[in-house]
Parts: C-alpha cells; structure tokens; sequence
C-alpha cells in the first residue's frame, strides 16, 4: 500500500486532514488528527514513554511554545536555522533551493550546503522557475523561526523550532530540584514550529509538528562507561556510513567505530527497539551517519534513523551529540551557572538527544500496517492491538428482541478500560469492514445465542476469526490480549 492509500484512509476514517480546509486562505503545511489520529497518537506516545522515558527514570517536563530572543541567540538558531531559498526574478515564486534541484535533477545537495553550491547547480542545469520559465535571484537563507510580537510593544519573541531549548534552560533548576545524577535524561512531548518553504505530503513536512524529545546529559569522561549497554549489546541494527548499510550488532558497531561510544549505542539500540514494537517493519530502516554538511548547526556527531516508505526514506529521528554546546552557550549568554557535581568532580555536561517526529512516525506505521487483503475484499490495518485507536467495537446483531439492551450492558461494563466503539445499525459484515480499516484488532458481536447462554463472538481482526467467549471473560481477554509489551 502506499501514499495515496494512507492519505484516503486518513481523509476517509478520521485519522488526519487539512487544517482550516472549509475556508480558500488556509495555509499549506498544518494539519489537524480526527479522532483515529488522536487515539493512535496517544498509543504511540504512551509506548514511548513506557520503553524510553521510564525505562530509565527520565524526567518528563513541558515547557512553554514561545521563548525569548535570547534562547534562540544563545542556542544559535537566529543566526543559523535558515533553509536555502531561490525567487523567480519573473514571478517572484519562492522555492527551496536544495528541494527544487533535487526533484528536477536528482542532484541532491545538503540543505546546510554553501550557497554558491545551490546556484552552481542551478545554472549548470539550466534549471528554471516551475511556474513561469523564469530565471533565479542568487540563493539566499530565510530564517524558519515564526516570530511572535509579546504584549501592545510587540517585544520580539520565537515560536520554538524545537522541543528541546526548555529542557537546556531548565537543566540547573531540573538538576538541583530533582537531586539529578549524571547521566541523566529528560524529555518533553510537545509542538515545534518551522516556517518551511515547501511543506508538503501532509504529515512529512509540516510547519507546526509534534516532536517526542529526549536529552541525556552525560559525563563527556564516561561515554565508555555505560553498564546498561550490555542490555542492548547484542541488538542488531542497520547503520550506513557510505552508500551501502551494513548490519551488526550495538557491540560490533562501538568495537569497529562505526558507533563512536557505548553510550550512544545504547540509545540507539533502545530506540530501534521502541520502533519495532511500535509496529515499524525495522526490516525497512537504518540509521544513517550525517556528513559534515548535513549535520545540524549544533550536533557533533549524528545519526538520522530512517525508514522506508513509498513517499521515500523518512527521517524520523534525529539522534545528535551535541556535546556541551547548548549548556555553554546559554551559560555564557545569560551568565547562570549551567556546570554540576559528578561525584567530586565538577562538569558542564555533555549532551546526546533523540529528537523524534512524531507525525512521519505515524504516517509511517500506517504505511506499514495497511494491507489489501484481496481474498476476503478488505482493507486492514494490521496495528499491534495496543496501538489501536479502538481496541474493540461492540455490536449488536440487530436491534431488536433485547440484544441492544444486552450490548449496551457489556459497553458500560468495560467503556472505562479499553477504547471501545459502541455500534448498533448496520450490515454486520460492512462494520466489520469499517473497523478492519481503522485497525481495531477485536469486534464482540452480541446474538440471540447471546440472551441464551451470556456468551458473545470475539472476532479476530487479522484472521477474521471468530470464537464464543462468556460475558464474564470479556474483560480478562481483552486485558491481556491489548495490554503494551
Ligand atoms: N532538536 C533537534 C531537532 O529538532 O531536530
């Protein structure tokens, strides 16, 4: 299944669509989830929290969207979060430079790339404006922070480009209040916000997005030092360095320098783990080493992991060390002390993020659990049942002779411990269909055999198969069949 699959489904079954759509100003690159969006959503995001935040005493905060000029002077984004950008000197159309050559040429050039490169390109092609044949303006950068205007003055302030400048800013209060230990985690759900010029496929490129991000603040002395390494040592993960992937175990890629450290191996083979029970096909993924030109403005070593899709290699996590770049520079700008105690020694910690899209993370579990199930003319999407939006739809047979009665009994005994969809009218077989397409992996349908001996179908999403449980099994089934790994 493909692109053009998942956005019917989202369109057609309340996943997601396009923000503002009733009216002819909305703008490209927002989107909002309907309620099958919301439901897998909060799935996705609870998984993360169960496999990555508690599973090493992390500290979850949540901090404001807008922040101050000064963050983003000190954490360098005013002077450097810029996309390169063309203007027709015809049309005045605006595109992204390393976009527009790549999907005319093939050529792909780092986004962070001089700009002498974009218009090097530009003119060697003859590339023209798509809209009017027009020459190009010399590239130039465009910053992609939203500005805001504070109060009737309009003090200048930003719409946060990423999650994870609150956590660098609270990190003192943080590691004094919570009695912090290094190496330590933190982590923040929340919107980001990116003034891109081309937002495109719905939730691959939007202009406000969710990101899941985690910051592990570390003793830069201690990144061999790391005991709960052995716990993923032996994880094999897909990593490109060059053109080809190539498989290993955490432990091979640390031992031949292909991962710089024990440390950052751990996270990486964590959250490879993460994604597998989230339901991506890890088959299909890698992670990929940065080049210099690629990296982010702060990161001294990164790894993008990405995954395969018919819309084509999805970045969904950036994993970057960004040594102690953000905590000195917000050191020096607002003159706090931003060095703690590791054991006697005093250190300004080092830092490793894995900055997650959760929106291309979605797409992409869509896009790997949707089938066509040709033989039984179906639609499926095949989630784990603890990613399900609804874990269970509830249906009466028909209306009459007491069975809606009957059915509404067993919704209110279990409404409040599973997502359950209450369904009454309607062909049996096409309501089946309906919750197939919005992955809800059990359907109880409530018959006449039903007011005879309390017994119930439990239907099997996948299989499409159908067993008589009791009543009073219900909720033991569903608990133990539904619950996170
Ligand atoms: N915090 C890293 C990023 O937003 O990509």
């Amino acid at each position: 299944m493909n692109y053009d699959n998942v956005m019917k489904l989202a369109l057609e079954r309340g996943f997601y669509f396009p923000s503002c759509e009733v009216y002819a100003d909305a703008q490209a690159g927002f989107w909002e989830y309907g309620p099958a969006g919301v439901g897998l959503k909060n799935k996705f995001v609870e998984l993360w929290r169960r496999e990555l935040v508690r599973r090493d005493n992390m500290l979850e905060i949540d901090g404001s969207q807008i922040m101050s000029q000064s963050v983003f002077e000190a954490s360098g984004h005013l002077s450097s979060f810029a996309d390169p950008i063309i203007k027709c000197k015809n049309c005045k159309s605006t595109f992204r430079a390393d976009k527009l050559i790549s999907d005319t040429t093939k050529i792909e050039i780092p986004e962070s790339a001089d700009l002498i490169d974009f218009d090097k390109a530009i003119s060697e092609n003859n590339i023209k404006c798509p809209s009017c044949q027009g020459e190009f303006e010399s590239s130039r950068k465009f910053n992609m922070m939203f500005k805001v205007g504070i109060g009737p003055d309009g003090e200048p302030a930003y719409l946060r480009p990423e999650t994870c400048q609150s956590i660098f800013v609270d990190f003192p209060r943080l590691y004094k209040t919570m009695r912090g230990k290094l190496p330590i985690g933190i982590a923040q759900i929340g919107k980001s916000f990116r003034n891109e010029i081309s937002p495109r496929q719905s939730l691959l490129r939007l202009r406000e997005f969710y990101q899941a991000e985690i910051e592990i603040f570390c003793n830069p002395d201690k990144l061999n030092e790391f005991e709960k390494f052995s716990e993923v040592q032996d994880v094999l993960i897909r990593i490109q360095v060059d053109d080809t992937p190539k498989q290993m175990t955490c432990k091979e890629a640390v031992e031949n320098g292909t991962i710089p450290n024990r440390f950052v191996a751990y996270y990486l083979g964590i959250l490879l783990e993460f994604y597998e029970k989230s339901g991506i096909d890890i088959i299909r993924s890698k992670f990929r080493k940065l080049s210099e030109k690629e990296k982010a403005f702060y990161a001294e070593v990164a790894f993008d992991f990405e995954v395969e899709t018919t819309a084509g290699w999805l970045e969904l996590v950036a994993c970057n060390y960004r040594s102690d770049y953000d905590l000195a520079s917000h050191a020096k700008k607002s003159k706090e002390k931003f060095e703690v105690m590791d054991g006697d020694v005093k250190v300004l910690p080092h830092v490793f993020e894995i900055s997650m899209g959760i929106d291309r993370s979605l797409y992409s579990i869509l896009e790997h659990s949707l089938r066509d199930d040709k033989e039984n003319e179906r639609i499926v999407l095949s989630l784990k049942p603890y990613m399900a939006p609804i874990h269970v739809g509830i249906l009466s047979l028909v209306k009459k002779d007491g069975l809606k009665e009957k059915t509404d009994e067993i919704y209110q005994a279990i409404k409040s411990k599973f997502d359950v969809f209450l369904d009454h009218s309607g062909a049996i077989g096409r309501r089946y269909r309906r919750l197939d397409e919005i992955g809800t992996p059990f359907a109880i349908t409530v018959d006449h055999q039903t007011l005879e001996d309390d017994t119930v179908t439990m239907r099997m999403r996948d299989s499409m198969k159908q067993n008589r449980i009791k009543i009073s099994e219900i909720e033991s089934y569903l608990l133990k069949e539904t619950s996170y790994p």
